[in-house]
């Protein structure tokens, strides 16, 4: 029996291999419930006394040949694995990944988007700083014309040529002049003005322009649009169009929303009145087409433009106008579950 563990002893220390499953059966084979040394161990209480002290040792040294080649053996496979995986261990579990949440500003934006988008409007874009004609003269605001004093311009060095744009208005003539009518376009994007900062009022904000132009177009058309935009965005459409100027739309109106009087930040919002005032709009002047080489007794049509934040501040109940630009995660964070 000596000789036989011996025998044993030399096979365990010459066993080779480098996969998982032979490394595993030779551990059951030799050290397993049911393994070879379980079964001499047995023999070995049946042996004579004279025999055991040699055969005890020559057991021991075999148990311990075994699960040292198994050991070894394990080791080295797991290093080669590590060498081989540029990506490190890929059996850890996965870090968690920290989702970030989109900025209120786009998805109010977004979703001003989606809404007219399933009438048709398709999404287009213009510079933000612009030159003298795009933001005023085409748009029938002459040099020295009163209106210009509406909107406190920013110019970009001292230069009163170039500005950074007062309104979106300037992507409509920009659209007009490179596109032929039927027109239907909105066009969101930031615009600048000198103006006191406070909780209602900011001097970069952000405006959605619509434009639609084709043959016999309404005021009509005008209204319902804005009656189907309503409804989608904020599920209201209590609406009033209240007589307004623009020296771009003739006539001209600005649209306010009821949204009534429900919270404090309702109160703080609409001054306590219930209803905001959320976009100015109008039939284009004829004069604005022609500018943009339209043909005026052929085509008519309707613009308009509103503020985001205004329409952000209602629906998510934001007190100031500030909190949008402060990037305080606190404030952001809360958007995480908004699309
Ligand atoms: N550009 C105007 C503003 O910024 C809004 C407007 C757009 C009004 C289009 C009429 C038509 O106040």
């Amino acid at each position: 029996m000596l000789d036989k563990v011996k025998d044993l002893i030399g096979d365990v220390q010459s066993f080779k291999s480098t996969s998982k499953e032979e490394i595993e059966a030779f551990r059951i084979k030799y050290l397993g419930s049911k393994g070879l040394l379980k079964e001499l161990f047995n023999e070995f209480k049946t042996v004579d006394a004279s025999l055991k002290k040699d055969l005890g040792q020559a057991l021991n040294n075999l148990r311990n040949a075994a699960s040292n080649k198994v050991q070894e053996l394990n080791d080295s496979l797991e290093n080669q694995i590590e060498s081989k995986s540029i990506y490190g261990d890929l059996t850890r579990p996965a870090e968690p990944i920290e989702l970030g949440s989109r900025h209120p500003i786009s998805i109010v934006r977004n979703r001003i988007i989606e809404v007219f988008s399933k009438i048709g409007f398709t999404v287009s874009e213009g510079p933000e700083i612009e030159d003298d004609w795009h933001n005023f003269t085409a748009l029938n605001l002459p040099e020295y014309h009163p209106a210009r004093d509406m909107q406190d311009t920013f110019f970009i060095e001292q230069n009163p040529d170039i500005l950074l744009r007062t309104h979106t208005s300037s992507v409509q003539v920009r659209y007009m002049e490179e596109n032929e009518p039927p027109i239907r376009t909105i066009s969101p994007g930031r615009v600048f003005r000198n103006e006191d900062i406070s909780a209602r009022a900011h001097c970069i904000f952000h405006q959605v322009e619509g434009l639609y132009i084709d043959t016999d177009v309404s005021f009509a058309d005008l209204k319902q649009t804005l009656l189907y935009f309503t409804k989608e965005m904020f599920g209201k459409s209590k609406i009033r169009l209240r007589p307004s100027y623009f020296p771009f739309t003739e006539p001209s109106a600005e649209v306010d929303i009821y949204w009534g009087l429900e919270t404090e930040i309702d109160h703080k919002i609409t001054k306590g009145t219930g209803w905001l005032e959320i976009m100015g709009c109008g039939m284009v002047d004829p004069n604005v087409l022609k500018n943009a080489n339209i043909d005026s007794e052929k085509y008519t049509g309707y613009a308009f433009g509103m503020g985001i934040e205004r329409i952000a501040m209602l629906l998510y109940q934001i007190p100031d106008i500030r909190m949008f630009y402060e990037n305080d995660v606190r404030f952001l964070e809360q958007f995480k579950s908004v699309l």
